[in-house]
């Protein structure tokens, strides 16, 4: 089951925010990188849309057609909404060889969603990827900056839950 995209337009908030972190960076088209790994950031849904594309067009006079050519450069710029949590299951080497198969069944399963799919709520997304160097506890998952292992159906639960009821607070 995927669902299909629904973009939002940016709040002003938003655009102050991005107005700040372009000027932060002189509206530079040297800086653009950070420019845009620090806007992507910035938004809930991280990703840079047309919008945004248009405001840092504007503002550093780097044509959207080159903007586009950057982003579609770089893996770790996103045109397209992301989940708040990305789950990432390890499916290499010894993680394959204990079961990352079981434990990607158990967070389908959990999160009625395929892998390459995200939850109604664009809460969760789940990915494969690859070996994190946490080889000795697998199989494992990263979700954010922290990798879980020695997993099993009852401590995933006790992670999802978690990660639930901090849906608001920070990734
Ligand atoms: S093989 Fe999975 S963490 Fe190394």
């Amino acid at each position: 089951m995927s669902y299909k995209l629904v973009y939002k337009s940016l709040t002003d908030d938003q655009r102050q925010e991005i107005g700040d972190i372009l000027t932060k960076y002189d509206n530079s088209e040297l800086n653009i990188l950070n420019t845009l790994l620090e806007i992507q950031d910035s938004l809930d849904e991280k990703y840079i849309g047309e919008e945004v594309c248009e405001i840092v067009s504007d503002r550093t006079g780097i044509p959207m057609i080159e903007l586009y050519d950057i982003m579609s450069f770089y893996s770790m710029l996103d045109t397209e909404p992301r989940a708040k949590y990305k789950i990432e299951v390890c499916d290499c080497g010894s993680c394959y060889l204990n079961d990352s198969q079981s434990l990607i069944e158990v967070l389908e399963e959990k999160l009625r969603i395929k892998v390459g799919e995200h939850t109604y709520d664009w809460l969760f997304e789940l990915e494969t990827g690859p070996c994190v160097g946490a080889c000795d506890i697998g199989p494992v998952m990263k979700i954010g900056d922290t990798v879980y292992g020695n997993l099993d159906k009852e401590k995933i639960s006790r992670i999802l839950d978690n990660l639930h009821n901090n849906r608001n607070g920070e990734a």
